[in-house]
């Protein structure tokens, strides 16, 4: 189960699922079940019905018998489709054979679903498809409100900061803005600048980390000619060269305590001193500064001073951590591999997509390196998926048997994806067992309540070797 299910699960309700069949059971049946993710469930008893209801209510999902007196699930799929062509429509079928399955997935069937149902499998669709539906319409809202082409925010906790970012850009008050490492502080400082009066204007950023105060200085108020040694020129410091615009001082916290005194001024008077001159200079600036501590943990300390953090954090932005917005990840996943895929691959070439066993590794992850850790991940997916989808291997997460979602990725038949299921655990089972052993087999076996003989069969047949011992089967 993802951690954060609770999270998706706010988002699912947003989904409108409609249910045709002429049977009450099935109806009711399916009704129930999808009903347990919270999404809103009408049913139809036949496509005629399911024609009238589609007058007034909109859904994003149908699922639809295929026989059914009067007009058949493949006529109601084609009605629906000329007029809602995103509408996704799965066929219930009672005899799954290859030939209906493939004519209802060719005559623009999203899925079709065998009787009697595999629960599992039906949430499985609506969840992924569901995020789809929602990365779709998180598009369509970003053309309007909230416009933006490069933050992702479905999750609640982003569009509250998207909401923040709205109110906050047109003032000119500092903002702060406090997150982990990767979570996109740099990126929302861009949006306010972006978004501002003065987006117009220059945005210059200094991370001041690592950078002592007289370099600091210098950088950030300028110097006179002959100031310190290799001033060979007057130069404007980025106070001055901004004129008007945003300056992002990112790692707040890696500031000395006179540092934060000079720079305490600055805020106040609004009047920088370049080095080696005795005059002021006035400045005219924005100020978005960012950190990935807690300024007031700092604060009780002793090493932050409580009256710059009070003039920084005017206006305070929290970034949550990737593990913390579960909901964003499928999307998040998608803008990175697009972005990926125009950086690293060749035009002409097609980018492979997530399948779902993927896309359910990556909600279960645990991101310590946030959503930069994300991209990490999928720019080296990229580059090592060689077929048409990114499957968890690609990922390079440690191995985690994912038997239920690795099952429906693709479909063959049913008993070679049982075999295929059955090899998979075994695999996982086996080398488990000989870790635990430190690759000693009679105990393996022992462990596994197998014989010898048995335990070497299987190691055997799916190659498996001993690798500490490197004993022979
Ligand atoms: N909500 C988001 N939507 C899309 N891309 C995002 C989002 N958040 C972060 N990113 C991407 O993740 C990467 C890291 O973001 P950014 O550099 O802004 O993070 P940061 O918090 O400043 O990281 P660090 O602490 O390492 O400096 C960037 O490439 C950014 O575009
Ligand atoms: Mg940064």
């Amino acid at each position: 189960m993802p951690r954060d299910t609770n999270k998706l699960l706010y988002d699912l309700r947003d989904l409108t699922i409609l249910v045709v069949d002429d049977q009450a059971d099935v109806r009711n049946g399916l009704k129930r079940l999808i009903g347990t993710l919270g999404c809103e469930v009408l049913t139809a008893a036949s496509a005629e019905q399911a024609l009238e209801v589609l007058q007034n209510e909109y859904f994003d999902i149908i699922f639809t018998d295929l026989k059914m007196d009067g007009m058949s699930g493949v006529d109601l799929m084609h009605r629906v489709k000329q007029q809602f062509p995103e509408i996704e429509v799965v066929m219930i079928t009672g005899h799954g054979t290859i030939e209906i399955a493939v004519s209802c997935l060719q005559s623009g069937a999203s899925h079709f679903i065998t009787k009697p149902f595999d629960n599992k499998e039906i949430l499985s669709f609506i969840k992924n498809a569901g995020y789809k539906i929602l990365s779709r319409q998180h598009a369509q809202h970003n053309q309007s409100k909230y416009a933006s082409r490069d933050i992702v925010a479905i999750d609640p906790s982003m569009r509250e900061v998207m909401e923040l970012i709205e109110q906050v850009a047109p003032s000119k008050v500092p903002v702060l803005i406090e997150g982990a490492s990767g979570t996109g502080k740099e990126l929302i400082a861009r949006e306010i600048h972006n978004r501002s009066r003065v987006s117009e204007k220059p945005f210059l950023a200094i991370n001041c980390i690592a950078l002592p105060d007289t370099l600091l200085e210098s950088e950030l108020f300028g110097y006179k000619k002959g100031a310190f040694t290799g001033a060979h020129k007057d130069t404007k410091g980025l106070f001055e060269q901004v004129g008007g615009g945003t300056i992002f001082l990112d790692e707040v916290a890696s500031m000395s305590m006179m540092f934060q005194g000079k720079l305490l001024r600055v805020l106040q008077e609004k009047v920088i001193r370049p080095l080696g001159t005795g005059e002021t200079v006035a400045v005219d600036f924005r100020l978005i500064a960012a950190t990935n501590k807690n300024l007031e943990e700092l604060v009780a300390d002793g090493r932050f001073r409580e009256d710059l953090l009070y003039r920084l954090q005017v206006m305070k932005i929290e970034l949550p951590k990737l593990k913390d917005r579960t909901a964003c990840i499928p999307a998040l996943a998608e803008h990175i591999l697009q972005r990926a895929a125009r950086e690293i691959m060749d035009p002409g070439e097609t980018c492979p997509s997530f399948s779902r066993a993927a896309i359910d590794a990556l909600i279960e992850h645990n991101w310590p390196g946030n959503v930069r850790e994300l991209e990490n991940t999928i720019q080296r997916a990229l580059i090592v998926c060689k077929g048409e989808k990114i499957q968890p291997s690609h990922l390079g997460f440690s191995k985690n048997l994912n038997l239920a979602s690795d099952l429906f990725d693709e479909f063959d038949s049913y008993e070679n994806e049982k075999q295929k299921a059955i090899e998979s655990f075994q695999k996982v089972y086996i080398q488990k067992a000989l870790q635990r052993t430190g690759g000693n087999i009679s105990r393996a076996a022992e462990l596994c309540d197998l014989t010898r003989a048995a335990f070497q069969r299987i190691m055997r047949k799916l190659n498996i070797e001993s690798v500490k011992s490197k004993e022979k089967v």
